[in-house]
């Protein structure tokens, strides 16, 4: 096996889409991938200094959503520039935007699952940033992206994870065993 020193390569990761209002109630986007599930109804997320912070200090409330393929060019745009200096930053993204219905955020209506979420802590702050520790108030699915039972389904929604090996993004495939389940053939 070949060795590499230590990196951000813990697979697969997520590319997330964190939308905030400044205080004027101006919607921004930003994309971050070191994020993931924190305990049953909460989420975390890596930040640094971004507009989305400042947004964040003024107004604790913002929903985060998952890139698809075809959200693919502006969700790297999001990432790309900062809202600090490009005042037209989520126009430039072609989304639709409404108000998310439990925050205070906007809901990107272009992607298929919006998380709408609420500031819970702020662990190591600093100039730099802080890890986000977040509760999630609510879960928005378009309705399209439903199954027969009713609920989300991921299969359908072309998902993109972020691949930080060689910083590309690489569409999710499809379902190929049931969790909890199939592995029981081996017990
Ligand atoms: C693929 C990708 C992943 C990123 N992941 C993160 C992240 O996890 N945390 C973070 O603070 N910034 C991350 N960024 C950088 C921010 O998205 C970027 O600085 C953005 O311009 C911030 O926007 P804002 O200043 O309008 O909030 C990522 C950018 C890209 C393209």
């Amino acid at each position: 096996m070949k060795s590499f020193k230590s990196n951000a390569w813990l697979l697969p990761q997520p590319v997330l889409i964190i939308g905030t209002y400044d205080k004027e109630r101006k919607p921004n986007a930003m994309n971050a991938a070191w994020g993931g599930q924190w305990d049953m109804h909460e989420i975390m997320i890596s930040l640094g200094s971004h507009a989305t912070t400042d947004n964040l200090a003024v107004n604790p409330e913002f929903t985060v959503t998952f890139a698809t393929k075809r959200t693919m060019v502006a969700a790297d745009f999001v990432g790309l520039v900062s809202g600090r200096n490009t005042p037209d930053k989520v126009q430039k993204t072609g989304w639709t935007v409404v108000p998310a219905p439990n925050v205070n955020a906007p809901v990107f209506k272009d992607f298929p699952l919006t998380l709408e979420c609420r500031v819970k802590q702020k662990l190591e702050e600093s100039k730099t940033g802080y890890y986000l520790v977040a509760e999630i108030i609510n879960i928005l699915c378009d309705e399209k992206y439903l199954a027969e039972d009713g609920n989300p389904d991921v299969e359908k929604m072309e998902l993109i994870t972020y691949d930080p090996v060689h910083h590309t993004y690489i569409q999710l495939g499809q379902t190929v065993g049931k969790a909890f389940s199939d592995g029981k053939q081996l017990k």
